[in-house]
């Protein structure tokens, strides 16, 4: 099964100048590469039909089962180009074995850690012209799998098809590495207990969408979810993780309660704040707390961190009765910044990567 071998269809390549003219600014998941990665699996057959094929629409029956009760869960990771030419992807096991959890809590079907490391490896292979080498710049790996058998009964489908896409992505906020403010939903949740908030399944993010308008409404760039049973709880953003900073340099973050994503970034920063020997504490925190930590001068940064995301400074909480937290112009932090730096540094090749992170392609 893991030894599956791939059928390769070369696409009609984008013309050099125009992927060029893409690359120069490329923003966040806006144009894709010229080919794509495609896996069948049938509950008689398993995964079988493994393709690299031309980036382009995927036959989808209306009755398929992703499009009426929304089966189905996704990746993110990148691909980065090294100062000596080369290219390199990201704990890329992690997210396998991330994806397998989801799959688990949708019902979809397991997908071998290795035939999912192979198809992120030939797709980046086949379209290495577009890994992008500038400054934030990266080729954004989007794995996802759909449950596509057509039937309308509500019960796990018997058809699933894993896909491989790729973005070429510069910063995902506008304006680079500026901090952001965010916007702290106070009756909208993202997750409840039992729920699929641990799992990187779309339908979060669907319910993230709303909250996310109001948030933008109101000039914010995130949501911030508290936990839907206490409400002061903090969750996450809607697509990242949090952290907060103490002026002893503690670094403070939600605990993986069951709600929250199992961020791949944020294991990572956990590990080299460790390494430096920082505490970390990994535990409830409330929205008072952080509020009353940066009136009393405890806290004195906060930051975003995910693959899109990488990490972003945070300069202010914004909620329904007005601002709860600002940060004024000590914002972006000093440690945010010196953790960002160490953290792109390994990606990109110019940091040792003495925790074994790094997957040459
Ligand atoms: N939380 C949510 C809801 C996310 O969508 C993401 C992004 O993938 C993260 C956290 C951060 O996870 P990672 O660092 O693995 O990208
Ligand atoms: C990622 O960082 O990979 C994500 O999935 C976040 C998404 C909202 C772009």
């Amino acid at each position: 099964m893991t030894d599956l071998a791939f059928t390769i269809t070369e696409a009609d390549r984008l013309p050099d100048a125009e992927r060029a003219a893409i690359l120069a600014d490329p923003g966040f998941g806006n144009h894709f590469t010229d080919h794509m990665v495609s896996i069948v699996w049938t509950r008689e057959a398993g995964w079988h039909d493994a393709e690299v094929v031309p980036y382009g629409p995927i036959p989808m029956d209306p009755a398929s089962s992703v499009l009426h009760y929304g089966q189905e869960i996704f990746e993110g990771l990148k691909a980065y180009r090294r100062p000596d030419g080369s290219i390199v992807t990201f704990r890329p096991e992690a997210n396998a074995r991330r994806l397998n959890e989801s799959a688990e809590r949708l019902a979809l079907p397991h997908i071998p850690e290795s035939l999912f490391t192979e198809a992120i490896r030939q797709l980046v292979r086949i379209d290495a012209d577009w890994v992008p080498g500038g400054a934030d710049q990266s080729l954004y790996l989007r794995p996802f799998m759909i449950a596509d058998e057509s039937f309308l009964g509500v019960r796990a489908a018997e058809r699933a098809r894993f896909l491989v896409i790729a973005s070429p992505a510069g910063a995902y906020f506008t304006g680079g590495v500026k901090p952001v403010s965010i916007w702290l939903s106070s009756d909208l949740a993202r997750a409840g207990r039992g729920g699929t908030g641990a799992a990187k399944c779309g339908g979060n993010y669907a319910s993230s969408l709303l909250p996310t308008r109001i948030a933008a409404e109101n000039g914010c760039a995130q949501v911030l979810f508290t936990d839907s049973a206490t409400e002061d709880t903090i969750d996450e953003l809607g697509g990242m993780n949090l952290f907060l900073v103490r002026s002893d340099g503690t670094l403070l973050t939600p605990r993986l309660n069951g709600n929250i994503l199992d961020g791949i970034t944020r294991r990572s920063l956990i590990q080299l704040a460790e390494d430096r020997g920082l505490r970390v504490e990994e535990r409830d925190i409330t929205v008072r707390e952080w509020a009353e930590g940066v009136a009393d001068g405890s806290i004195v940064e906060a930051f975003a961190c995910g693959t899109a995301a990488v990490i972003t400074p945070i300069q202010r909480l914004v909620g329904d009765n007005g601002l709860l937290v600002d940060f004024g112009d000590t914002a972006p932090g000093e440690l945010t910044m010196s953790l960002r730096e160490e953290l792109t540094g390994i990606q990109t090749g110019i940091r040792e990567d003495r925790h074994g992170w790094l997957d040459a392609i």
